[in-house]
């Protein structure tokens, strides 16, 4: 089938930028903010095993799916669907990812404002300025939330409009380098200090009895969200994607580094909790976390407190800044994947696409953020039950519609020889079969 490209669509300059890319849009707040979260709330290390097995069994092959629909078809996810068969059907299920993506990056903006705000707050604490510093520290003021996720929309709708590898590729290839570096140093800080092994024991060491129906679902919807599955976002990177590379391979190193990113997020925060419980800071009431969602938010900045000085200035203003740069390579994806739907479908200008729906979507954010309760009903419907529906559908459409068989075909390119793999045989089983049984029972399990 013909690629049909304009130069507004554009393409990938290398594979590094690619990879750079997807890894970009995978690592987010959901590896540095959620992963943790979910591991000190829900499991320790019995959580963090699950999180692997969802990551590699089931993230891993819808991730080569939706990289193999999105390079045959070379669209945008409705359009993917539309090129690959004639279902009346599966468009909408394209439809449903792009929206999915709209509503996932109305309220992500704001928790990346928060995260944006809380590194000037580490400054404005250092000199004394504690108006300034408490008003950031207030997730639920309404004009400082709109603002900063104002900012944060216009810097995405920026890089945006930039292209695929003048905007996209640019930004990402500097700033993974940057995120990975300060994560490294700021682990060896944690694990110098007091207090820091028991965190780490209750990373590493497992007790399996913690293992229930719901930790799975947990796991799973984090393991989506966390590779950005199910809504098409790799379907239109993937759409970027030259037929010299090796699909399988470039999947495997951004599932690798994702799940990297996510690993050290967790070796540097928990940790981090115990250091702070032995600098006095109350982080469990009984054996309950004190703050669960706003963990990183409450927790870390009063351990940056405690270190005080010119050593707890750097570290908290660096932490946010991190975790800003995180979140806005995934802001990236999430903007693109309904710019890209604008540009394929409806011939608009990559500018303007990039405008006009950066600025639709920060209307939604300006509701958010006066309403910051609306986060958590949002992320259930388009992220929770969303994303896993999304995959579950684009296993059934691989598998059962246009076919394993073409899919592999199209990972021929780059990848001769793919058919007397062992990879060729097994993925077309676990795309068939273990993904959607998995994913379809979990998601039962959770109505039930
Ligand atoms: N993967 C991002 C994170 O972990 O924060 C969130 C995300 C980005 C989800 C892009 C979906 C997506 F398409």
């Amino acid at each position: 089938m013909a690629v049909t490209s304009s130069s507004d669509r554009g393409s990938w300059n290398s594979k590094l930028g690619f990879i750079m890319a997807a890894a970009g849009s995978a690592v987010g707040l959901g590896n540095i903010w959620g992963f943790p979260t979910k591991v000190a709330t829900e499991g320790g290390a019995a959580y963090l095993i699950i999180y692997l097995l969802c990551t590699f069994l089931i993230g891993f092959p819808v991730m080569v799916a939706e990289l193999s629909i999105g390079r045959r078809s070379g669209k945008n996810p409705v359009g993917a669907f539309k090129a690959l068969s004639d279902s009346k059907f599966f468009p909408f299920v394209g439809l449903w990812g792009v929206i999915c993506g709209v509503m996932i990056l109305s309220f992500y903006t704001v928790i990346a404002g928060w995260a944006f705000g809380y590194a000037f707050e580490e400054i404005f604490y250092y000199f004394g300025w504690d108006t300034l510093a408490q008003l950031l520290t207030d997730t639920g003021h309404g004009p400082k939330n709109a603002v900063i996720a104002a900012v944060f929309m216009f810097g995405t709708i920026k890089i945006i409009s930039g292209g695929v590898s003048d905007g996209i590729e640019k930004a990402t290839k500097t700033m993974m380098p940057m995120l990975i570096g300060i994560i490294v140093i700021m682990i060896g800080y944690v694990l110098t200090q007091d207090g820091a092994s028991e965190g780490v024991k209750e990373y590493l060491l497992p007790d399996f009895s913690k293992i229930n129906a719901s930790l799975i679902f947990s796991a799973m919807g984090q393991a989506f969200f966390s590779l950005s599955l199910g809504m098409g976002a790799l379907i239109t990177y993937g759409s970027y994607l030259n037929k010299k590379e090796n699909i399988p391979q470039a999947a495997a190193f951004v599932t690798l580094a994702d799940v990297g990113i996510a690993f050290l997020a967790g070796l540097m925060i928990i940790p981090a909790m115990y250091v702070a419980r032995n600098a006095g800071i109350e982080i469990f009431v009984g054996d309950q976390l004190a703050s669960s969602t706003d963990l990183v938010f409450q927790i870390l900045p009063a351990l940056f407190h405690t270190i005080g000085g010119a050593m707890g200035l750097i570290l908290g203003v660096v932490f946010f800044l991190l975790l800003s740069i995180a979140a806005l390579t995934s802001t990236i994806s999430l903007l693109e994947v309904p710019v890209s739907y604008a540009i394929d479908e409806y011939g608009l200008e990559r500018k303007k696409a990039a405008w006009y729906i950066g600025l639709g979507i920060l209307a939604v954010s300006v509701a958010v953020s006066f309403n910051p309760s609306l986060i958590g009903t949002f992320d259930y419907v388009f992220n929770n039950l969303g994303l896993p529906i999304g995959g579950l559908l684009i296993c059934v459409f691989v598998g059962y519609v246009w076919k394993t068989d073409s899919a592999i075909a199209e990972m021929e390119n780059g990848f001769i020889g793919i058919k007397q793999t062992l990879f060729a045989k097994v993925w077309p089983f676990f795309i068939k079969v273990i993904c959607p049984a998995v994913i379809l029972y979990n998601i039962v399990s959770n109505f039930l």
